[in-house]
Order: C-alpha cells, then structure tokens, then sequence
C-alpha cells in the first residue's frame, strides 16, 4: 500500500453526540462512501483523567481546561451515571484522512460553524457557560460532539494513544511496533519491572507495543529524560480497566 494509502487519524465521538444520539448521522457523514476513508480502529472508552489530561494537554493552564476534561470525561453530560460516560474511539486509513476528517467537523466553534459552515457536524454543537462558584460566568465550553486531529503528527501521537497495534489489524498499522521483553508495571505515576503492591501490569514480554513506546519505557526505566511522559504510555494500556472514582 502507497504511503497515502496508509494516512490514519484519530476521530472521537464525544459525550455530548453520545447523549444527543447522533452517533450513527456522524458515522454516515464520514463513511467510506463520503470520505473514501476506512475503519482501522474502533473501541468504546471510559476516558480516565489521565488519558483525558494527556489527550488535551496543549491546553493545559487555559481558564476552560478543566471542563474541558471533565467534558471528554463525560462527568458534564452523565453526572449521574458514570456508567453511561463514553467516548467512541476510531482511526480512519486513507489518502488525505487528517484533512477530509476536519473538513466534515467544520470550526471548533459552534456559533462559528453554523455561521460558517452549515451542515457541518460541529454546526449542531452548542455553547455552555462556565461558572465560577459563585455561579459568576467566568468563560465558556464549546460542546462540538467531535474529534478529529488536526495535523499528521497530532495523529501520530493520539492514535498512539488512544489505541495499541493490537486495536489495529496488522496489515493496517501506520507506526513502528516491536515486540516488549521486560515487564512493565505502573504505580503512583512512577514505573517498575517488578510488581509492586497496588501496581498495575502495562505491559509483559511478547507484547506487541508501539516501538515509540517503549523507547520510552526503556528511557524512563534508566532514569534518562524521554520523549513522552509515563502517563502518556500508559493511559493507553489502562483503557477500560478499572472504573475511576466519581
Ligand atoms: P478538538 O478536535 O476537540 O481537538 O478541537 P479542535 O482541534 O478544533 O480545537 P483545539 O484542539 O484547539 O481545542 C480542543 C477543544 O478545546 C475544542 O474542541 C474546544 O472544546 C476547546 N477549546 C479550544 N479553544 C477554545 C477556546 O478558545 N475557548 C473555549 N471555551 N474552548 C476552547
Ligand atoms: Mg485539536
């Protein structure tokens, strides 16, 4: 397969479409009839604060940070009902993925979008206030009910992290893997190749991971700076495995 052929980007269906049941009128929009783009990976994720931190962390410090995790959460539009807050999760393989994909979403904005670019999937987006705890509007929340990256490398890292080879058919997969030798486990954000009391098992040998990933690991491991922070390898691998507390 040609290297176009092969361009993947990552598309998250968010809470908000979730709730509002628009998830099979988006996935029409973006069929391979439409887009002449194909499923590479689909999953059903609880997003943890650590994979949602990671996922936004350029936007770590802006005054609408924080209901923007608790938003991709799903705490905003399922307060009630951990068990309801999902994100759909999909790579989407094939030539000019990233920018057919952003085109479809339309503006960041929802005000924008439908002024700009009506029909768009973002045109059916809302605007929410943010309050201080006095109830004082401090900013806003643009519910937009989608994701899509925004630049190949954006891909590159949220494929990575949202979705191991092994959520990708073989003959599908974009990056470099490499089969792990070491066990690696995680506790209190701090990495072991023993087990600890309380730690949880990321990765064992002949596990298939990405080769970036455990460049890291093995980095980190040494005590040597690495490209990617622990968290941002391992929220990966603890997708849907322990409910958080509320
Ligand atoms: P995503 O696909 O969600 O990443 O949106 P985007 O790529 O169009 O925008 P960006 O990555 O810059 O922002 C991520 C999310 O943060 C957006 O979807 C918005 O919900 C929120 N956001 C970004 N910029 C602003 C802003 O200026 N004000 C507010 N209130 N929210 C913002
Ligand atoms: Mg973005």
């Amino acid at each position: 397969m040609s290297t176009e052929q092969f361009e993947q980007t990552l598309v998250l269906i968010k809470p908000d479409a979730l709730k509002n049941s628009l998830t099979g009128y988006v996935l029409s929009l973006l069929s391979e009839f439409h887009t002449g783009l194909r499923f590479a990976g689909a999953k059903i994720v609880h997003v943890s604060k650590m994979l949602a931190e990671e996922h936004y962390a350029e936007h770590r410090g802006k005054v609408f940070y924080p209901s923007l995790i608790d938003y991709i959460m799903g705490r905003l539009h399922y307060p009630d009902l951990p068990h309801k807050r999902r994100v759909i999760a999909f790579v989407y393989q094939g030539p000019d993925a990233t920018q057919k994909m952003r085109d479809i979403c339309g503006p960041t904005n929802p005000h924008v979008a439908r002024e700009t670019r009506p029909g768009c999937v973002r045109s059916l987006g809302t605007i929410v206030p943010i309050k201080d705890a006095e109830g004082k509007i401090i900013g806003d929340r643009m519910d937009n009910l989608i994701h899509a990256s925004a630049t190949d490398a954006e891909a590159e890292r949220e494929i990575k992290l949202w979705f191991q080879p092994v959520d990708i058919p073989p003959a599908m997969r974009a990056y470099p893997t490499e089969i792990n030798e070491e066990h690696y486990y995680c506790k209190d954000s701090k990495l072991f190749v023993t087990q600890e009391s309380g730690s949880v098992s990321l990765l064992a040998p002949g596990d298939i991971a990405w080769k970036s990933d455990l460049d890291t690991l093995r980095l980190l491991h040494k005590g040597e700076s690495a490209p990617q922070t622990l968290e941002a390898v391992a929220a990966k691998y603890l997708i849907n495995v322990a409910q958080e507390a509320n």
